[in-house]
């Protein structure tokens, strides 16, 4: 079998799989059972499209939208960092100046495991808040999900919305609280995105909670936040943009899924890639090449930073309906499995090992794994993060592609691998035994 037919049948059997991944695999808000009623391949996409609004400054309007929304009480969301920075103060002097009122919980833990998420949920139930407005990375903006679930929801079973097989992976049956997100990173992608991400302590595993009803009706991309980004902050969560773009560019085609579902509303919202994904994806490559590196090791680059944030959702509309693959699927257990390492910029009193370094340290590997599936798009990546593949062969195109990317790596100062993390060869069987039910990715 050569590799091309090796690799794509490879993926084609972990598409076929049930969805267990916790971030980025297809959302089943029905059951599988009713979704397998043909064993044709699909035929159609659909692009499902939250909204966001750009622009410097941008934030100032939230007390008008919230306004508009007709909310009285909202809880905002942040973490004890930003609680200290312009961000959150520009929004409560607009909450303030158009008199709605609200509370701040600030507790949120960077990397939230299942305890910082019910303490959070614990702060909104009783408070008989209307909404919730999230000033925040990922972090921040996945724990603001979590508080409108649970906090509608008061007598729910914590695991019960829980991806199975850790949760009981419940439907979320109804409409939750208006949440109105306000990335101040430029990563996650998380404004965009019907998942909210923790570590389920127990299990040292990351998983989540998947439902239509968590995605924010509203996410406020405002470039200003990003300035304050500090280096590594900058840099790791660039590459969890810089995975997204590459790995929705390259997963599978929605006309290679099976089986398709036998009601549209059941078809998933990572439905593998399709020519309005593309447009994303290439975008968000594109504006790596030309911005990533300035951005990270030059705060004041107004122009690189604000591209970069335009770029991060962007990116997160690409992989919500495209989905991700294998780096995703590595992550988990290389982030949820942390022991000592101890990135600089980030708040926090315990160790982690962030969203996109975990993510990106896997990379060069996979992608030169997955390039017989696909060799032209291993090149045309290649391509727009900036090398010249004019007579480039389609034997080396997963060899130029992971050549580009630890240039990006090591340019952005990034770990070399999995053993700078801390890891070794004995923690090998646990990270895999943690990646292979990733079965969609
Ligand atoms: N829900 C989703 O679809 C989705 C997708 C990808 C990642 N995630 C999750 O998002 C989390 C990572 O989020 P992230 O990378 O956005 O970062 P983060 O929220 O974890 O924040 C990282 C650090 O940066 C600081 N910070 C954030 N914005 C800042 C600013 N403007 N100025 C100064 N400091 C700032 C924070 O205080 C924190 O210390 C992970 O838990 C990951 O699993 C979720
Ligand atoms: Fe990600």
């Amino acid at each position: 079998m050569n590799l091309r037919t090796k690799a794509l049948n490879l993926l084609l059997e972990l598409s076929a799989g049930p969805c267990k991944c916790p971030a980025h695999s297809s959302a089943n808000f029905f059951p599988v059972s009713s979704q397998l009623s043909s064993n044709e391949k699909e035929y159609a996409f659909e692009i499902i499209s939250p909204t966001v609004r750009f622009g410097p400054g941008v934030t100032k309007e939230v007390g008008l939208d919230v306004l508009n929304l007709n909310l009285k009480n909202v809880c905002v969301i942040t973490d004890s960092n930003i609680s200290k920075l312009a961000p959150l103060k520009v929004t409560l002097d607009s909450l303030a100046k158009h008199q709605v009122k609200f509370e701040v919980y600030d507790q949120v833990r960077i990397e939230p495991n299942e305890e910082s998420f019910k303490q959070a949920a614990r702060f909104a139930i009783g408070s008989n808040f209307d909404g919730f407005i999230a000033v925040g990375g990922g972090s921040v903006i996945d724990t603001a999900k979590a508080a409108n679930l649970y906090s509608s929801y008061p007598h729910a079973d914590f695991l019960d919305f829980v991806n199975s097989p850790l949760g009981k992976g419940k439907t979320i049956d109804k409409p939750l609280k208006p949440l109105i997100a306000i990335p101040t990173t430029s990563g996650s992608g998380s404004e965009t995105t019907a998942a909210a991400i923790f570590d389920y302590t127990p299990k040292k595993a990351k998983t989540g909670i998947q439902g239509r009803y968590l995605r924010p009706i509203l996410g406020l991309i405002d470039p200003e936040h990003v300035l304050s980004l500090p280096e590594r902050v900058s840099a790791y969560s660039g590459f969890d943009v810089f995975c997204h773009a590459l790995e929705s560019f390259t997963t599978l085609p929605y006309t290679e899924r099976t089986p398709r579902p036998s009601n549209p509303s059941q078809r998933p919202t990572y439905q593998g890639r399709n020519p309005v994904s593309d447009v994303w994806a290439q975008f968000a490559l594109s504006t790596l090449n030309k911005y990533f590196e300035r951005s990270v090791f030059h705060s004041d680059d107004k122009k690189a930073r604000y591209n970069m944030h335009l770029a991060a959702s962007m990116a997160g509309v690409g992989f919500g309906n495209a989905g991700v693959h294998l780096c995703h699927a590595l992550a988990y257990p290389i982030a949820g499995m942390a022991k000592n390492f101890n990135p600089e910029g980030y708040n926090k009193d315990h160790p982690i090992i962030p969203h996109g370094l975990s993510v990106v340290v896997t990379a060069p590997t996979v992608f030169e794994f997955t390039s017989p599936a696909c060799p032209e798009r291993h090149l045309r990546a290649a391509e727009l993060l900036g090398a010249n593949v004019l007579n480039a062969k389609k034997d080396d195109a997963g060899l130029i592609l992971s050549d580009v990317i630890r240039t990006y790596m090591q340019k952005l100062k990034i770990e070399n691998g999995i053993g700078a993390l801390g890891y070794t060869e004995d923690d090998v069987p646990r990270l895999v035994e943690g990646t292979l039910p990733q079965v969609s990715l």
